[in-house]
């Protein structure tokens, strides 16, 4: 068992140090040879297909849902077509309103999740077309879906899913390019850009993860607190939801993600001298807004960690207590390296509290029971 974790203590870190991997895993072969345009040979819809489609719905459980939420965001923004997602476990029971015209997007790392099954087979039963987003090859999923785009992130043992969600990151990317490129809704050149940003992560995250040190001792700080708080806005909501959900699974401490706007509307009354709040400012459009919200929580008394875009280092030091800088990429591809930080905070305080970190308790890999 040693050897398998490849000198590391446990598979969590070794998964979240084969991140860089798995990225370039999932992209190879997948970006033509002159890195304009996205290669998907595996789907089996027609372009004539893609240009009828006018809505999706994208339904999981847990951190692959996680990863649902940011491709909306990434859909929404290159296809300009409206998105909904959905917990798979209500899916299927609210009726959802799917029509021939909908692509139903489910998202799942072991293809095996019994909800995300049923929702599956519900979406087909509607007559949406399905297509799956997962890490195993002939899984359940994988053979009822109509397409599949394969993450190769490789086997993931611990219970927390960490490179499982961002190789699903990927592959939201790289549809979400293709199907831009195939209706037009993006030039060649803007594709381009966006591919070429999308190859530089890998190294990108390899340099997060050689800043660890730092968010060790974050992570023995956080780790005497009974509850804390995920803020951020757009696409860093949808990270700060898979932070959250991470270090609950692993640390059992109470945290909750919030649209940082929203916190005035309620839960600003939760903070006060000492709370932790882990404050998402990597979209260039709200960050002044962010930071103003952050400097909501700070007049509370929260104890405030910033992750950050690097070169805004001595302007978010006026805000913040702690910061962590990302290196600079494409606002729609920030969760690809900001989630790194979070998934080593919740390593880390769990290790700290002495919890079994592959094994937490009550949760399994994969819930095969509705
Ligand atoms: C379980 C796991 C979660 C996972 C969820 C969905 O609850 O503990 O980590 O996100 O199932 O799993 P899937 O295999 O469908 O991605």
């Amino acid at each position: 068992m040693t050897a398998e974790k490849a000198g590391f203590d446990h598979f969590m870190l070794k998964e979240i140090h084969e991140q860089p991997k798995a990225y370039r895993d999932t992209m190879r072969g997948r970006i033509s040879e002159d890195g304009r345009s996205v290669v998907l040979p595996e789907l089996k819809i027609t372009a004539e297909q893609l240009k009828g489609i006018n809505r999706v719905h994208i339904v999981a459980c847990g951190t692959a849902l996680h990863a649902g939420l940011v491709g909306k965001n990434v859909i929404e923004n290159l296809v300009r077509i409206p998105v909904e997602t959905d917990v798979a476990s209500e899916y299927r029971y609210r009726s959802p309103i799917i029509t021939p015209d909908t692509l139903v997007i489910v998202v799942s790392q072991s293809g095996e999740t019994a909800d995300t099954l049923a929702a599956l087979r519900e979406a087909q039963r509607c007559g949406a077309r399905v297509l799956a987003i997962t890490n195993v090859v002939g899984s359940s999923v994988a053979r009822e879906a109509d397409d599949v785009i394969i993450t190769l992130a490789g086997p993931e043992i611990a219970v927390a899913s960490t490179k499982a969600y961002s190789s699903q990151l990927i592959a939201f990317f790289l549809f979400g390019l293709y199907w831009a490129q195939t209706i037009g809704s993006k030039n060649e050149s803007e594709v381009a850009h966006v591919l070429a940003a999308m190859q530089a992560l890998p190294e990108q995250v390899e340099k997060v993860l050689a800043q660890a040190e730092v968010i060790k001792g974050v992570a023995e700080s956080i780790s005497h607190h009974s509850s804390l708080f995920f803020i951020g806005r757009g696409i860093d909501y949808a990270v700060a939801m898979e932070g959250s959900l991470k270090l609950k699974e692993i640390s059992y401490i109470h945290s909750e993600a919030y649209a940082a706007g929203e916190l005035k509307h309620g839960t600003l009354a939760l903070i006060e001298e000492g709370t932790p709040v882990i404050a998402l400012l990597t979209q260039e459009d709200v960050y002044e807004k962010m930071l103003s919200n952050i400097k909501e929580t700070k007049a509370r008394g929260a104890d405030v960690l910033g992750i950050i875009n690097e070169g805004h280092e001595v302007e978010v030091a006026k805000s913040v207590d702690r910061q962590f800088a990302i290196p600079r990429t494409l606002p729609l591809l920030t969760p690809a390296l900001s989630v790194v930080p979070l998934q080593l905070l919740s390593y880390y305080a769990s290790l700290a509290l002495g919890h079994d970190v592959d094994k937490p308790r009550n949760l399994a890999k994969s819930v095969t029971v509705e």
